[in-house]
């Protein structure tokens, strides 16, 4: 095989607010010879995603940060171009933590970091790198697993026009909830109500969006699902029923500026209302994604779960690309194309 040139974003500084393209370093360096069992990983597809924000910062997290120099860390998919291991073979499709860069090498220190996708007829393979991906397993983990949802509840849903957000709701409505969205603008709100069946959407960007939640949630909240924090955590807090379930999953409002004071709530609503206040991370349920993600690929097939992605090509573009996230610029998926997936790929 001729020499291929990986091209990187290494962290260079750590961003303060916004993420800049200065805040990384591109290299170029050449890929190394494969050694015994290890496999190397075309990327094709990169999720953005904000904890990618979370990991740039030296604060305290559930992984550690990202070091200054090292190739930034990110999941997505790639496709095997080369293999040394008998578990893998060219043109596998795999996903996993395969950073800011053309190429991964998956040898014995790092052949963990990827698993091979499954094969599912109707799904596609960028599919996996959303709703059947981590964010799919974290919208059905977060529901399922901490929001236990019961027929005739109400549930609300942040960030409703998201990755998460998006699937949380659908799942909802499988389970017979009526499902409440927030998200920002018309074309996100008339998104959630007509095509994938939300009962309501709250647009926050409206300087009456606290009445409209109170017109939205008649028989107050029993379950919300937190993916921002801020005011529109707070608004969604005090409409809390008896024994509601308030599933803590992300607090995008304060990762540019790790300001936590206006995430605060006051513990005396739950003690009044029997509240149970959980966070989680998508990682503690790892055991059970093969059976998730076979039902989220499921209901992807049978068309109960609609999606969308929001792409943007280029490697290059991706600092500038994740900036979206804390714009509300993307709408489902927020995806960097690196290479074209084939058509036939997976579907
Ligand atoms: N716990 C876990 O394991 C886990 C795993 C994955 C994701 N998460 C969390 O889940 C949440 C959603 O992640 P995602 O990947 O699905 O992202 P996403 O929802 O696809 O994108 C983020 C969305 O958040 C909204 N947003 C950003 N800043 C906001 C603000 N200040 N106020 C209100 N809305 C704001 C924007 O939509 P609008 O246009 O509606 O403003 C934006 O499109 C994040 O908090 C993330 O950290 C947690």
């Amino acid at each position: 095989m001729p020499a291929l040139t990986n091209r990187q974003f290494r962290l260079k500084t750590r961003p303060t607010g916004r993420v800049s393209r200065d805040n990384f370093e591109w290299a170029e360096e050449q890929v190394p010879t494969l050694g015994d069992n290890a496999v190397l990983v075309r990327n094709v597809l990169l999720s953005l995603d904000p904890t990618n924000r979370i990991w740039m910062s030296d604060v305290d997290q559930y992984m550690p940060p990202v070091q200054i120099g090292e190739v930034m860390r990110g999941l997505g998919i790639g496709r095997v171009e080369e293999s040394n291991n008998p578990n893998f073979k060219k043109g596998d499709y795999v996903s996993g933590l395969i950073g800011w860069q053309d190429y991964f090498v998956a040898d014995e220190k790092s052949l963990g970091y990827v698993s091979k996708l499954p094969s599912v007829p109707g799904v596609p393979v960028e599919a996996f790198a959303g709703p059947a991906g981590m964010t799919g397993l974290t919208a059905y983990y977060g529901l399922l697993d901490i929001g236990k949802p019961k027929e005739g509840e109400t549930l609300v849903v942040s960030a409703a026009a998201g990755a998460v957000g998006s699937i949380v709701g659908q799942i909802g409505k499988l389970h017979g909830m009526r499902v409440v969205g927030i998200a920002g603008g018309d074309e996100k709100c008339n998104w959630l109500v007509k095509e994938l069946g939300f009962d309501a959407a709250v647009d926050y960007k409206k300087p009456n969006w606290k009445a409209e939640l109170e017109k939205a949630t008649p028989n107050g909240i029993d379950v919300n699902f937190e993916n921002v924090g801020g005011e529109i955590m707070q608004a969604v807090y005090e409409r809390m029923n008896l024994f509601g379930r308030f599933v803590l999953c992300g607090l995008i409002s304060g990762y540019n500026d790790h300001n936590d004071e206006k995430s605060r709530l006051s513990l005396v609503n739950s003690l009044m209302k029997r509240i149970t206040i959980q966070g989680f991370i998508v990682l503690d349920f790892a055991a059970k994604n093969e059976e998730a993600v076979s039902q989220i690929a499921k209901w992807i097939a049978e068309g109960k779960i609609k999606y969308r992605e929001t792409i943007v090509d280029g490697l290059e573009n991706a600092p500038e690309a994740l900036n979206q996230l804390f714009d509300g610029g993307n709408i489902g998926k927020l995806l960097v194309r690196i290479e074209k997936v084939p058509a036939k790929a997976g579907a």
